[in-house]
């Protein structure tokens, strides 16, 4: 009997549907937002990732199916996104654009891990980058999209870690302090942590033994080593992420498996799954693209795997609202109403929504089931008076109001 190979999975039809409503959503989050979607190949020269995501990384080390082209060149499946898109930019000379470039995708990837619960060697990434732009509110905007797909999606008790890793020539010489500081507690490391106190320290952080988690709680920590610049952006991005509500936990232990990251670092994770916590994360990249062979050029982004996400996310996400508020009148035999809701959708238009009007003189009960089906956030039913109830199809709730207000209220809903 042949079975699919270890780590991989059939989409049966029944799982679609799920699965297409997470495109649905990453599309309409990241579309608004202004990102257009890319697709780069499924295998790369093994090059792009021995030198993009770090030749210590364990990706790298361990877990990249890498085979000969046959000219005696070696490929790689991709086993992320980042080091793809950004050669994609350098390759289409997308410089030349206007900045930033802002790209998202939806793609497998491949990884020879041991499969577990949220865990496969074929998986499917959502994933946003930003090339060309270096200031903090591009981070803070970047996680903000991360937060709303992941609400979109119904996924459950998240919670986001971040934290700076600062530029590379301040890590190197944190490395070189931390290695020290390794080496002087070597007797109380796991034996894998001390093989890898030259090559890389800092994942002495992510280990689970008690003795090296003992050594590393006193640990010297790259946070409080940061340069003036480095600690302002990310002071700006706490900011940011302040003014915006978002709730987030410092970790200055967070280390994530790729080497390119400058800056900013942060990542998700859901308590409704097991081991496998990380449902997406990223961060800043700004010397990513030059090290491609590319200008000079500042990135950030994220991707969250489209598996987790669903296994955090207990209910079917429900399909996005394709109209944000469908209109029509509490009664027919009146020639007002009809009028302010003409006014009300056409008002709304111009606002940058999407609105229908009801056309068809239904009755009032067959209009919302109408706005039911067509996906209409809202449903505004204008009467006579001036007034409108506006009934959020979501929640049920039902709200009277002056005809003039449906427009912020729902522009405010919808988070325009
Ligand atoms: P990553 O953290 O390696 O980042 O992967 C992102 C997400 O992909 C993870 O949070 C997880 O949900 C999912 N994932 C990773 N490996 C597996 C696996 N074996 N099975 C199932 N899901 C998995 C990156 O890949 C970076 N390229 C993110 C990024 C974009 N940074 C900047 N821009």
């Amino acid at each position: 009997m042949i079975q699919a190979p270890k780590g991989t999975y059939d989409v049966l039809p029944e799982d679609m549907q799920r699965r297409e409503l997470v495109a649905a959503h990453a599309q309409r989050v990241l579309g608004a937002a202004g990102y257009r979607r890319i697709e780069t190949p499924m295998f790369e020269a093994t090059e792009l990732f021995t030198r993009g995501v770090g030749e210590a990384t364990d990706i790298v080390q361990k877990e990249m199916y890498s085979f000969d082209d046959g000219a005696g060149r070696s490929l790689t499946l991709r086993p992320e996104g980042t080091a793809p898109v950004c050669r994609a930019y350098i390759e289409h000379g997308m410089h030349k654009r206007p900045a930033p470039v802002k790209l998202w995708y939806l793609s497998p990837f491949f990884r020879a891990e041991n499969p577990q619960r949220g865990r496969q060697r074929q998986f499917w990434q959502v994933g946003a980058e930003v090339i060309g732009a270096a200031g903090p509110e591009t981070d803070a905007e970047l996680v903000v999209l991360l937060a709303e797909l992941l609400e979109a999606l119904g996924v459950r008790d998240t919670r986001l870690r971040l934290s700076s890793l600062g530029n590379p020539e301040t890590r190197v010489e944190y490395r070189r302090e931390l290695a020290a500081y390794l080496r002087e507690h070597e007797a109380e490391l796991s034996p894998e942590v001390r093989a890898r106190i030259e090559l890389n320290p800092m994942r002495a952080f992510d280990a689970k033994d008690p003795g090296t988690q003992r050594v590393m709680a006193g640990a010297p920590k790259l946070l409080d080593r940061l340069t003036k610049d480095d600690a302002q952006h990310f002071a700006q991005v706490r900011a940011l992420l302040d003014a915006a509500g978002v709730r987030y936990e410092l970790d200055p232990t967070l280390v994530r498996g790729l080497d390119y990251y400058t800056r900013t670092l942060f990542e998700f994770t859901s308590d409704a799954l097991g081991a496998q916590s990380g449902v997406g994360g990223g961060g800043r990249y700004d010397r990513l693209i030059e090290q491609l062979g590319g200008q000079p050029t500042p990135g950030a982004g994220w991707a969250a795997g489209v598996e987790r996400m669903l296994l955090a996310a207990p209910q079917a996400p429900t399909a996005p609202a394709v109209v944000d508020v469908f209109v029509t009148v509490s009664e027919r035999n009146s020639a007002t109403p009809l009028t302010l809701a003409f006014q009300v959708a056409h008002e709304a238009r111009r606002a940058g929504l999407s609105a229908q009007l009801e056309l068809t003189g239904r009755s009032l009960k067959s209009a919302l089931k109408h706005g039911d089906r067509i996906g209409a956030r809202y449903v505004a039913i204008v009467n006579a008076h001036g007034g409108a109830s506006l009934k959020d199809m979501e929640s049920g709730e039902q709200r009277e109001l002056e005809a003039a207000a449906v427009i912020p209220t729902v522009l405010r809903g919808a988070g325009i």
